[in-house]
Parts: C-alpha cells; structure tokens; sequence
C-alpha cells in the first residue's frame, strides 16, 4: 500500500461517514446515530446503522460493515486505493504519486484500454469489406446509419485471433486480453477472439468507458447473443445497456427494454431514456441504479411467457425502490422493435404516453378472465383483486383502485378496500417476520465463519467484545486494561487477534481508526469488527461494565488453571473453589 497513512489520516478528517454515505442513500437520525435502507441488499425497513462516534456503519439485516473506506469500496465497485482516490477527490485532495502504481488500478486501466481499442476495431471492421455481412443484416433489420455510428456498433470478423493480433500489435499482453474477457484459453492451452463472426454492441458505463461487449450471431445459430463475464471493470448484474445515454432523459420516465435490438429501435424510434438489463432477468442492484435516475419505469418486455414473468420479477423489484412501474401491452407485435416495424414509431409513442398503470391493467386482464355476471365469477374476481389491491402500499391508492375493482364487480367499494386492508396488513407481517428470520440466519452463518469459537464461550467472547470496542471509543485506557488483562488471556483466536492489532496500533499511534485496522482483515473480518463496534455501542460505556467483563475473562483463565486440578491437594481445591465463588 503506496498512500502514505499521513494522508490517509488527514483524508479521513474531511470525509465524515455521515457526509458521504448521505449521498447513495437517506439518513433517519436516531439518538446518535443514523439508520438508513442499506444500499447493500434489498429491504424495506432500516437496518443499516452509521455510529458517528466511531466513524463506521454496519448493516444489521446483510452483516456489512466497516468505515467510510470500506461504505465507497462496495457502493462503487472499487478496490481499496481507488477508493481512496475517489474521496479524495470529492473533498479536493490529491494522492501522493507514488499510489499510484497499485496493481489492481493499473489493469483496470488496461482492460479499458483493451475494450476501446477493441470497439474501434470492431466498428472498422464493420465498415470494411469484411464486414460487409454484418452490415447488410443489419440494414436488413432496418437499422439506420445514424444509430450504428451512435451506438458504436461493430462486427467481429471471422476466424480465430484477428482481434488478437491487432491487441498484440497494439503492445497488449494476452494475460491483460483475457483479463479483459475479449480472448479466451481453450482446453489446448492456447488463445483466441471470444467474439467471432458477429454483431458487437459495445456497453458504455456513464463516465463514456467501454466496459463490456455484446454479440449477436448473424443467423439463427445458438447461442443467439454473447456478453463480456465480469471483469475487473464490469460487473452484469450493476449496469445496464445505454444507460449513458437515458440518464440524461430519463427524468419523467424510464423504459425498461429486454434487449440490445429493443433499446436500439426504440432509441432510434425518438426515445433516449430507453435501457435493457445485459443477459440476466433485472437486479435489485439495477433497480436501485435506475431509481437515482427516475421516478417511474415503463416496461416493455417481449410479450411471450417468459417475458411476462420478467414483468413480474421486475414490478416488485422496482416497487421496492419506491419506483412507479408501468406496463405496455403491445398487442400484435411480440416485442417493441417489431411493433416499431410494423406500427411506426408514432403509435409506440401514443402506447408509451397511455401506459397502462399495472395495478390497472391487472384488473382489467381479471375482468377479461372472470364472468362477474354469474355469483362464481364475481366472487372469484373479488377474491383476486383484493389481492392485486393490497400490494399497492398507500392507502388513498388503494382506494382509488377499490373504486375500480367495485364497480367492475358490482359490490360496494367500502368491502374491497376492507379486505384489501386486511391482507396488505397480514403480507407485511409476515414479510417482517420473514427478514427477522433473514437476518437471524444471516447472523448465525456470519458468526460461524468468522469467529466460530464464540457458540462455545459466548460470555467470554461477548466480553471480549466488550474490552475491544470499550478500548476502541477509549485509546487512553489502554494502560489500565493491559494491567489487567493481556491479549493471550483472550479465549476465542478472532477476538484476540484484533484486540492485539488494535493494541499494536496504539503503541504506534495512541490514536485509532478503523481505517487502519482494515488492510489487515479480509472483508468478512472488517464486518464483524463493525458489528461489534456497532452492538457494543448499544450500551452505556461504563467503566463498571470495562471491570465486568475483564472479571469475565479472568475468572475464565483460572478455571483453565483448575484442569490441572489433578495435581492440587485438597486444601488447595478449597482454596481454588471459594476464589471462584467470589468471583463467580
Ligand atoms: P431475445 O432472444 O429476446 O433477443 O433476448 P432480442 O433482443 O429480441 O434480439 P433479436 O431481436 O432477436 O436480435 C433478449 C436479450 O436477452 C439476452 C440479450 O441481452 C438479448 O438482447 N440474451 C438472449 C443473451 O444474453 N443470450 C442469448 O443467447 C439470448
Ligand atoms: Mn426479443
């Protein structure tokens, strides 16, 4: 680690954890404390908790944590220098020169390289003589010129290595290629293109780099489309195709496509604010990306099977980012850019302005469905909607749609929205009780994996806990609790560990910070620190308690004497139980 701790220090006096983790997500003040939804998994009621006091956060519900460093790490996908660098940044500091020759940095540097180098290869390509299938089906897909030069569109050639050969040329190693995932090793050992004799869609991330690649077959060959696996600089499951171009239009609404050539056509159709998820079904990460940009979705999946419980999947990912979710219902068409085709862009625009509100169209597919003429059918439409009705979580919606629903079916509107009520009520519940279960497991897999001695000494391990994080709120105690108790009195290894680590620090520094405690944790370990700087907060620190559980640890190592108790007379025995009866 090249950046010196001086200014790491001096960083961390300008970027308050507070600060920074208000910008990714809203903070609740609670005491001391703040609580917010943690960005890191997905959830409805709070449970991460920012301690100012210590300058750390932890996540109740997922067992994330750690300090301002290790919050930006994981919102921004970065390794620790960059992250660094990016605070850094914010607060108008610049990093001593010499970090930057951090390894990870610079490859992610190259495999950006790589993949521009390789999109301008591609887009050549396309226009060359080579490439003159390529083009042609993609005139034939009626696409025009303007959209081919705007989204950077290329054709791979084909054969084995031409991308290859023209990445060596360029001074590219093959270990940096495949790093960038544009060459693979086959099973002989040796190299060649990932992508052959087809269409390349290049993905750009919303600072303008070529992150990734898509690539279609020219014909009705199998696999139909490739994607770049993650690498270094793109991960599927967080980014989303074009979006740099919806992000700047996407205030009013935004439409959710399911592929490359949907987004392409409906772009092209007048319609920027237009993205698709990259061969997976939509993230929670994604959700939540798209709910920074916008405060409604318009989905337009294929209207097949599959892309109706893509619809699904994505209505209640987007609801639980707070999004609006709207459906298109594009009846003789099986996807936008056949409706495009075959309608004209017009009518699409006419479809996406009257979008059908899901809720709505939820209803009115159960009007089609059932007869509410005979008593079967009412009952049965009443049974459905009521639940449709009851996901929708404000109440004076609710009603509005109860007042649909009962005039659908002839009833009063007072018995649905009742029902309604009742139901939204039981589903929370249970949902509550569903994330406490969540997170008890959740726990419980945590503690094994990193401190798997404290199930066997529970007290002492919680009073270990309780000597860190005391030590860690007050460095100047740290003589009085070494006269008391050394590390080695310590029983599970993880606890002594980091206590040890944070009594190193103090005899270098007599100042800590979580910061630097962090480079010698893996991940998992840096959350269980947080946690118990987060569970012990909990608690008045007194010095009373500090007393309690050092007496904790102390009656433990002289029961540890009492194993040799084989080797005591008895008046010695006598003497060891009345010690312990005190004590105990
Ligand atoms: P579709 O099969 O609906 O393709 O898959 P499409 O977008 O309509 O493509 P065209 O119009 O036939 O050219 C939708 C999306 O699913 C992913 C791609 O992202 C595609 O755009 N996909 C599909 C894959 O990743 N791999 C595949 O083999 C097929
Ligand atoms: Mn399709």
């Amino acid at each position: 680690m090249a950046i010196p701790q001086s200014f790491i220090q001096q960083l961390l006096m300008r970027c308050e954890i507070e600060d920074v983790i208000s910008n990714y997500v809203v903070l609740k003040r609670e005491g001391r404390n703040r609580k917010a939804l943690c960005p890191f998994h997905s959830e409805k009621t709070p449970s991460m908790v920012i301690y100012p006091d210590t300058q750390s956060f932890y996540c109740f519900g997922c067992g994330t944590g750690g300090d301002v460093i290790t919050f930006v790490m994981k919102a921004e996908n970065l390794g620790y220098v960059e992250a660094i660098r990016l605070l850094a940044e914010r607060v108008g500091m610049t990093v001593p020169d010499e970090a930057y020759d951090d390894k990870t940095s610079a490859l992610k540097m190259k495999i950006l390289e790589i993949n521009r180098t390789a999109a301008r290869f591609y887009h050549n390509c396309l226009k060359s003589a080579q490439g003159k299938p390529a083009l042609y089906y993609l005139k034939n897909r009626q696409l025009e010129n303007r959209m081919i030069v705007k989204y950077g569109l290329g054709y791979a050639p084909e054969g084995w290595n031409h991308l290859l050969n023209h990445l060596k040329e360029k001074g590219y190693t093959l270990s940096q290629m495949e790093a960038a995932n544009v060459i693979v090793k086959g099973r002989n050992g040796s190299y060649y293109d990932f992508f052959r004799n087809r269409v390349i869609f290049p993905v750009i991330d919303l600072r303008g780099n070529v992150i990734a690649f898509g690539g279609r077959v020219l014909d009705d060959s199998k696999p139909k489309y490739l994607n770049t696996s993650d690498t270094l600089v793109f991960k599927k499951s967080r980014n989303l195709f074009s979006m740099n171009f919806a992000k700047n239009a996407a205030q009013k609404q935004l439409v959710l496509a399911e592929g490359y050539m949907d987004v392409i056509a409906i772009h092209a159709a007048g319609f920027e604010n237009v993205v698709a998820t990259l061969g997976t079904s939509l993230t929670n990460e994604q959700a939540r990306l798209i709910s920074k940009y916008t405060k409604e979705v318009v989905i337009a999946y294929d209207s097949d099977g599959a892309g109706r419980s893509a619809t699904h999947r994505a209505i209640n990912l987007l609801s639980e980012v707070s999004v609006a979710v709207k459906t298109l219902n594009m009846e003789g068409a099986k996807d936008p850019d056949e409706y495009i085709k075959k309608f004209g862009a017009k009518r699409f625009s006419l479809l996406l302005d009257g979008a059908s509100n899901v809720i709505e169209f939820e209803l009115n597919q159960l009007k089609n469905t059932f007869d509410t003429q005979t008593t079967d059918g009412k009952l049965e439409y009443i049974r459905r909607a009521v639940q449709v009705i009851s996901s929708v979580q404000n109440r004076l919606e609710r009603e509005v749609y109860a007042g649909i629903a009962a005039k659908q079916a002839g009833v009063a509107c007072e018995s649905i929205l009742s029902q309604a009520d009742v139901m939204m009520r039981r589903k929370r519940k249970s949902e509550e009780k569903k994330q406490w279960e969540d997170i008890q497991s959740n726990r419980k897999i945590l503690l094994d994996k990193v401190n798997p001695q404290k199930g066997e000494f529970l007290k002492e391990a919680l009073a270990e806990e309780g000597i860190i994080a005391f030590l860690f709120r007050n460095p100047d105690y740290g003589d009085y609790i070494l006269s008391a108790i050394q590390p080695e009195d310590f029983v599970t290894t993880f606890n002594k560990r980091v206590f040890q680590t944070i009594v190193d620090k103090l005899k270098e520094h007599s100042e800590i910070h979580l910061t630097f405690l962090t480079p010698l944790f893996t991940p998992e370990e840096n959350s269980r620190i947080s946690q118990i700087l987060a569970t012990s907060g909990d608690q008045a620190q007194t010095k009373e308690l500090l007393d309690d559980y050092i007496d904790v640890l102390k009656v433990h190592k002289e029961s540890l004497k009492a194993k040799d108790i084989s080797t005591m007379d008895l008046d010695e025995i006598e003497k060891f139980r009345q010690s312990r009866r005190k004590k105990g």
